[in-house]
């Protein structure tokens, strides 16, 4: 975890601040993020395709704060959106909306004029009447929009189920057998210019070859494509790329792209520009959930330790039962894992009134109340994923940058939850 240092004694650091200065100055529970650890993870995959014909458009939905899609925007990165309110968090971030790439599988006509008036650079469409609908809508603005059409190549991403897209079962992108004839609808419509295809086939993947074996079967495409003078400029692998969250041991993105550079080549494809959607390997790692122990609760089943962030800040393991390290801030008698002096084994759960509410379970720790804990690898679909729930605002946000902190997002207040109540 590039992000947390212990450079003084065994007070942990996020960069060169102890997480106990950020806690006192910002409150619990916040989001840390590490601009270096931000940075490096892109230059990761930049230096990878350097000297390629290649983009990365930032999986923002993993983490939309404003700060760093600036951050992405000024190492080159473009943007895949999700939806209107995220092209207008590019817009907002003062970023480029020209290397943008629209994914989604529910695009409304207003999402559509609204990429279109900014000019982005292709609309990833997942089915027929999307096409029809887009052409529709770009021919009331009088312009012509550029696609690319989200292939589902039925490969197994050996994943969590909720978070593999690429099998015939899930809703996202056209079936393989049915690309073809769309893409010959969308060269005759005269609003549509056919630029590219895309795949994404899941999220946290920890291997390579199912990128290989999607990639093989969306050039089959391409090839029939072309033999049909159906020309593409640009090929979308989605992203995926998994992440360390406990002892998983997934490619580096370094690793990756050579797999893919040379499965083109042997295949003959390689003058196809490429374009990838990374999110969570970006971010995940660069962030951490920063909260505080506010009881010890023991019964004769077993010991909780509730804390004052919960499923509304950090939703991943309610949701996929994810697993997310913790570490103590200050660990008793020299531990490293804070579990060297009275250990026990706790649930760390939240305050909200459901028994989803845990962080995580089962966890070796020397505790005390007023205790602070660091929730690792919360970077990715963490704040995004946040909610109201229990009329709880959500957690601040701070960027470090050596001994530099910013906060790139106040905690959320009462007040902010009730305004668009007592508006009306
Ligand atoms: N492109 C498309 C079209 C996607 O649907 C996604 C993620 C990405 C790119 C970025 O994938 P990544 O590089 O982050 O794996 N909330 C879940 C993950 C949902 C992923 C949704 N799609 C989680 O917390 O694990």
């Amino acid at each position: 975890f590039p992000l947390l240092t212990t450079p003084a004694g065994t007070i942990r650091h996020a960069e060169a601040v102890p997480l106990t200065q950020l806690a006192a100055q910002f409150g619990t529970p916040t989001y840390v993020y590490s601009k270096a650890a931000l940075v490096a993870a892109y230059q990761a995959y930049a230096s990878a395709l350097a000297g390629k014909r290649a983009t990365i458009h930032y999986a923002m939905k993993t983490n939309s704060n404003l700060s760093l899609l600036r951050l992405f925007g000024e190492l080159g990165a473009g943007f895949d959106i999700v939806s209107g309110g995220e092209l207008q968090r590019v817009i907002a971030a003062g970023c480029k909306t020209d290397k943008v790439v629209f994914s989604g599988v529910g695009k409304t006509a207003d999402e559509m004029r609204l990429a279109l008036q900014h000019g982005i650079k292709c609309f990833n469409l997942e089915s027929v009447s999307e096409l029809d609908r887009l052409n529709a809508v770009a021919a009331s603005m009088g312009k012509i929009a550029p696609i690319s059409v989200r292939v589902n190549p039925d490969v197994d991403a050996k994943t969590h189920p909720y978070i593999s897209t690429g099998l015939k079962e899930n809703k996202f992108g056209v079936a393989f057998e049915d690309a073809l004839p769309l893409y010959r609808k969308a060269a005759a419509l005269p609003n549509i210019q056919v630029i590219g295809i895309d795949c994404h086939i899941g999220s946290q993947l920890t291997e390579i070859s199912p990128y290989l074996d999607a990639l093989d079967k969306v050039l089959d495409l391409v090839a029939a494509l072309r033999a049909e003078n159906i020309v593409l400029h640009h090929l979308d692998l989605g992203g995926g790329l998994g992440i360390r969250y406990q002892d998983e041991t997934p490619p580096a993105a370094s690793e990756l792209i050579s797999a893919i550079l040379q499965r083109l080549e042997v295949r003959g494809f390689g003058d196809l520009e490429l374009a990838f959607e990374p999110g969570r390997s970006l971010v995940g790692n660069a962030g951490i959930l920063l909260t505080k122990v506010e009881y010890l609760k023991h019964n004769s089943a077993k010991n909780f330790a509730v804390v004052d962030a919960a499923m509304n800040d950090l939703m991943r393991p309610a949701m996929y039962e994810a697993f997310h390290d913790m570490v103590a801030v200050q660990p008793r008698n020299g531990g490293s894992s804070g579990s060297a002096g009275n250990p026990q084994s706790y649930d760390i759960v939240g305050p909200v009134c459901e028994s989803g509410d845990w962080l995580g379970r089962n966890r070796e720790f020397d505790l005390a109340e007023g205790d602070l804990i660091a929730i690792l690898s919360a970077g990715a679909y963490g704040m995004t994923m946040a909610s109201n729930y229990n009329t709880r605002g959500r957690a601040a946000e701070v960027l470090v940058d050596g001994e530099q902190v910013t906060l790139i997002r106040r905690r959320e207040t009462v007040e902010d939850l009730l305004r668009a109540e007592q508006e009306i």
